[in-house]
């Protein structure tokens, strides 16, 4: 039976509107300690008020949680700004395990821009692998020109590796100017698979030969499970 001693682990990725529901239903029925544990957290990606007005969702989400529960994990949170909206967060990084996935594959990995290189690079150490960031150059007031920051990728075999692809625009474009440049094969990898809006077809549609992701939500594409990192997290805080 149910006691209030008890701590109960509550699993379950934040994905939808009704994942909420049901986290809440969670919550209400149990009595004791909670630790939630919510591999993808949706909603952090709204993690300012972008425009005057709009409500910060990651801040509205966190206070339900830890209304609740007194721990909470998550994996790779969107940002350092979604993280601080969490009085007790803590973030489980899921890129060791897209490395091992692609260890010693003989590829390339590249973030698609500047801010996801930190996660890349640890991904890469772990794959074994060369790394690099495609970057932004104002060529003039109507020109933008994308490319590697330090690597010549031409007939190389390349992975876009990123924290979440959702509608999947940042990485055909990504892919569509890494063929331009001569890259052999394009990939995709990623943690966290919203994969909305048809993502998928336009993943291929633009050349991906493959899209790996982690199962923070569940998809064809999870090649890579988050349980045993978690698991293990778990228990260091339990
Ligand atoms: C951006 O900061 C993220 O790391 C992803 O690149 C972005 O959220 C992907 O979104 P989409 O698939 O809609 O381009």
């Amino acid at each position: 039976m149910d006691s209030e001693e008890d701590t109960h682990v509550v699993v379950g990725s934040l994905n939808s509107s009704n994942d909420i529901i049901l986290l809440n239903l969670l919550f209400d029925a149990l009595k004791g300690d909670v630790i939630a544990v919510i591999p993808y957290m949706g909603y952090a990606r709204q993690d300012r008020e972008f425009l005057k007005g709009e409500a910060v969702s990651i801040r509205a989400i966190a206070k339900i949680i830890e209304e609740r529960a007194g721990r909470v994990l998550t994996v790779n949170i969107h940002s350092i700004k979604a993280k601080e909206n969490f009085k007790k967060l803590i973030d489980v990084d899921a890129m060791p395990l897209i490395g091992k996935h692609f260890k010693d594959k003989n590829i390339v990995m590249i973030s698609p821009d500047k801010g996801s290189a930190e996660r890349v690079k640890v991904a890469a150490r772990v794959a074994n692998c060369e790394w690099d960031w495609l970057e932004k150059k104002r060529i003039d007031a109507q020109t933008v020109e994308i490319t590697p920051k330090n690597l010549d990728i031409d007939g190389k075999k390349v992975v876009i590796v990123d924290d979440i692809i959702s509608t999947g625009g940042t990485v055909v474009e990504a892919t569509k100017r890494l063929y331009e440049l001569g890259a052999k094969k394009v990939e995709s990898a990623c943690v966290h698979a919203v994969l909305a809006e048809f993502a998928a077809v336009k993943l291929f549609s633009a050349g991906i030969a493959e899209i790996t992701a982690t199962d923070t939500i569940e998809k064809v594409f999870s090649k890579i499970s988050v349980a045993e990192i978690l698991s293990q997290k778990i228990r260091e805080v339990s």
